[in-house]
């Protein structure tokens, strides 16, 4: 019997290290096939989730598309506390799905930590040498430079002792169409054994799965992918400064009319994991990496956005600001390198008083993240001289017009970020100037 065979018999099982938006689908939809999972997070909560059947982050059971709950009830999915059930004789592949950054930069001490409590298997009797797949976003070097000398030193061979390989996620959360299952997936292993063995695994859950030379060239793909992304998301913000007075937002629309150009939207600056990411992992693994120009001008002004969403808010005299939506897009729970934060914190250091609402998350949570005192929405808005809408959530986007307005007596500027542009049908009061990001003056 081949290894996808014994997982989808319940002959082997699989292990997932790290039960957020990665690790938490990839349990899902392994389970729904009918492997069984057994997974592992530091933190309490994410484990009782699992085991309820529950998502681990807010919204995921309805982009993950099926019933989770019989899963956990069936023991097709499980989670502990404690690694070490999950370095067991029958645990014959392990998806590593944990964070591989901190404060804005690659950051590998939970990989290595993670690695070096797979090597343990090496004291258990097993038939067969384990698959780790690392679905985590990695710089390009990372797994020759740092995993494989780190399995040698615990005396394993990758390729013999342990087979591994990197297959990153380019999932978008919020769309039903670009699901685990449905979007190609490109994987890579440190032997082309490897890589059929990953894609034979895999694709029980993927429909389309791409081949890559080596774990190299698949782990790049991911960064590049997104490199692309976070230079043309530069680009739209630069020519929003060299045309400060032409409508830019409507000028990319149409730009994007044309067949073989996408349509790039001016904002904020970019957030997430993975596209203000992307650049430095690129940067980070090349070999000349000063021939990459562009790139390092792309992150300087993507970086500085936030500064001249500042400059241009004390301009305009701005005492009170409600800010809608910290998290980096619309419906996620995600805040991690969110352009509204740095935003947020120029505001208060120059005295401005700022009040953050988000639907998504607990107010001692946003009291934590921002410094700052919550708002309910929409009735907590009265008072503010400036509302910022930074990530267009539903209920921000699906509410009666009038009552929004209704609580904007003392506003005078509204700035919309969100990604479709939710407010831009309001009927808003001459008293109030309304921008989405990229319209002509946006900045002044
Ligand atoms: N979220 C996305 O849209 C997305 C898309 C593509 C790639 N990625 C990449 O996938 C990886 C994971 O992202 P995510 O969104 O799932 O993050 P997440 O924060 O939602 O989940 C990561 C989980 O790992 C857990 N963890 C931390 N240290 C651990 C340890 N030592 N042992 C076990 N678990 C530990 C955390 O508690 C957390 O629950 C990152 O490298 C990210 O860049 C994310």
């Amino acid at each position: 019997m081949n290894l996808r065979d014994e997982l989808k018999t319940g002959k082997k099982r699989l292990a997932i290290w790290g039960l957020g938006y990665i690790g938490f689908s990839s349990m899902a939809h392994f389970a729904h096939e009918g492997v069984k999972c057994i997974g592992t997070d530091i933190l309490q909560w994410r484990i009782d989730a699992v085991n309820r059947g529950d998502a681990t982050t807010t919204n995921l059971e309805y982009w993950i598309g099926f019933d989770i709950k019989p899963l956990a009830r069936e023991k097709v999915i499980h989670a502990t506390l404690d690694w070490q059930d999950l370095v067991k004789p029958d645990v014959a592949v392990h998806l590593v799905t944990i964070p591989t950054e901190k404060d804005g930069k690659p950051y590998h001490d939970i990989l290595k930590d993670v690695i070096e409590k797979i090597a343990t298997f090496k004291s258990v009797k097993t038939d067969h040498p384990v698959l780790v797949i690392v679905e985590s976003t990695l710089t390009p070097t990372v797994v020759d430079h740092l995993v494989i000398p780190l399995l040698k030193q615990k005396g394993l061979e990758v390729g013999k002792d342990i087979l591994l390989g990197v297959a990153p996620r380019r999932d978008w959360f919020t769309a039903a169409d670009k699901g685990l299952n449905v979007l190609p997936r490109v994987v890579g292993g440190t032997t082309s054994e490897t890589t059929d063995l990953m894609a034979d695994v895999l694709g029980i859950i993927c429909k389309n799965v791409i081949k890559a030379p080596d774990h190299k060239h698949a782990a790049i793909v991911k960064s590049i992918e997104n490199a692309y992304r976070q230079l043309d998301i530069a680009f739209a913000n630069q020519l929003t400064l060299a045309y400060p007075d032409m409508d830019m937002k409507c000028i990319l629309e149409m730009v994007g009319t044309k067949w073989n150009v996408n349509t790039y939207r001016p904002s904020f600056g970019t957030g997430g994991y993975c596209i203000p990411l992307a650049p430095q992992y690129v940067l980070e693994g090349a070999k000349n990496p000063e021939e990459l120009t562009l790139l390092q001008a792309s992150l300087k002004t993507d970086f500085g956005q936030p500064a001249r969403v500042v400059k241009s808010l004390l301009k305009r005299g701005v005492k009170k600001v409600g800010v809608l939506g910290i998290a980096y897009t619309q419906d996620l729970q995600v805040h991690v390198l969110s352009p509204i934060l740095p935003v947020i914190k120029g505001l208060k250091e120059a005295g401005v008083q700022v009040k953050v609402n988000d639907p998504y998350y607990k107010d001692e949570d946003l009291k934590k993240i921002t410094g700052c005192e919550t708002f309910a929405f929409p009735d907590g808005m009265e008072g503010f001289d400036t509302i910022l809408l930074g990530a267009g959530h539903m209920p921000y986007h699906f509410i009666d017009h009038g009552r929004i307005l209704a609580n904007l007596k003392s506003c005078t500027l509204v700035i919309d970020n969100s990604d479709r542009t939710i407010w831009k049908e309001i009927n808003f009061p001459k008293s109030v100037q309304y921008y989405a990001t990229g319209q002509a003056h946006w900045l002044d």
